[in-house]
């Protein structure tokens, strides 16, 4: 039996990552997650200078989820080059890195100060549904969408993913124009717009007023626009949203992922991720799975 996953011409050793801002950079997850049993890590968004992120309160609880504006708040690529890079280098993983941006020359600096570095594989945020600008509004419009992904690729020296926001009326579409576009992979999906009110204080829990919503709560809706994505599109689907265990991650293997990250589940079991990579082991020898390929988008 073999876990290994090939996507977009980098092989990972099994297909669990970790979902963007759910795991820091790795550092903060390393006393309770061994890096090395995971595919990759999939680090916090990065943009071409420091951002501070939204004021406070920024996250709350949902039933079942959570629900966050966080903003994207990061230290930018110099200090991520710095330190982030040679911390996860030291790990036997591949090492994704999440780029945001409030315009398309943001996104295309950072990934251009990227093409040197050693990392494996970019993946776009044209999906956080908490930022005025830029963010979310390239992900909602197709044209805009494939233009984004034209722009990046011209950069990028490693293979690109596009990451998707579910906050659209066709998944499809997206993934069919990201794919217009060059991208040679896509991820989705990010989290859903969402509003909670404080009837005591009869004002909104998030500073921001709306949040983007996580955790199991969205994991059908999850399940549903890989589906779609990948039927929709050739290029590999890395699936996410509301993944808290190995039988949620096979579900969403079944239904068009070629690989899977896990989010929100981080918070309140930080070991959640080798659960799942345990899990997905155990099953393949239970049903008789020689390779990953032969579980992706079995169920039609
Ligand atoms: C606190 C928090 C911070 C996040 N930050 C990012 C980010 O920086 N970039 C990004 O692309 N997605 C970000 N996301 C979205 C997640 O990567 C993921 O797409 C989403 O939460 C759905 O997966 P989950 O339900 O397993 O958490 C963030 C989510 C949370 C909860």
């Amino acid at each position: 039996m073999n876990m290994k996953v090939n996507i977009a011409g980098v092989e990972w050793k099994n297909p669990v990552t970790v979902a963007s801002g759910t795991f820091g950079s790795g550092a903060e997850f390393s006393e309770y997650v061994d890096l090395n049993k995971l595919g990759a890590v999939t680090t916090k968004g990065v943009a071409n200078i420091p951002w501070a992120g939204n004021p406070t309160p920024r996250v709350a609880e949902t039933y079942g989820g959570m629900m966050n504006a966080v903003g994207l708040q990061n230290p930018g690529i110099d200090l991520f080059c710095e330190r982030d890079i040679p911390f996860l280098k030291a790990y036997d993983t591949k090492i994704i890195v999440n780029v945001c941006g409030k315009s398309a020359e943001d996104y295309c600096e950072v990934v251009e100060r990227l093409a040197d570095e050693d990392v494996d594989m970019l993946e776009i945020n044209i999906s956080c549904p908490n930022v005025k600008e830029g963010g979310i509004a390239f992900g909602q419009n197709p044209q805009a969408a494939e233009e984004i992904t034209k722009a990046v690729k011209r950069y990028a020296k490693q293979p690109v993913i596009m990451k998707l926001s579910p906050n659209v009326t066709s998944i499809g579409e997206m993934a069919k124009a990201v794919e217009a576009g060059g991208a040679d992979a896509v991820s989705l999906i990010n989290t859903l717009t969402g509003m909670k009110i404080d009837i005591n204080r009869k004002a909104f829990v998030l500073a921001n007023k709306t949040g983007g919503v996580s955790g199991p709560a969205i994991h059908p809706i999850a399940v549903r626009m890989v589906y779609e994505a990948a039927n929709a599109v050739k290029v590999p689907i890395i699936g996410m949203g509301g993944i808290a265990s190995a039988e949620d991650a096979i579900e969403m293997i079944l239904a068009g992922a070629s690989a899977v990250s896990v989010g929100t589940a981080n918070f309140h079991n930080p070991a959640v991720t080798m659960e799942v990579v345990d899990g997905i082991a155990e099953y393949m020898e239970r049903q008789g799975f020689e390779q990953m390929k032969d579980m992706v988008g079995l169920v039609k």
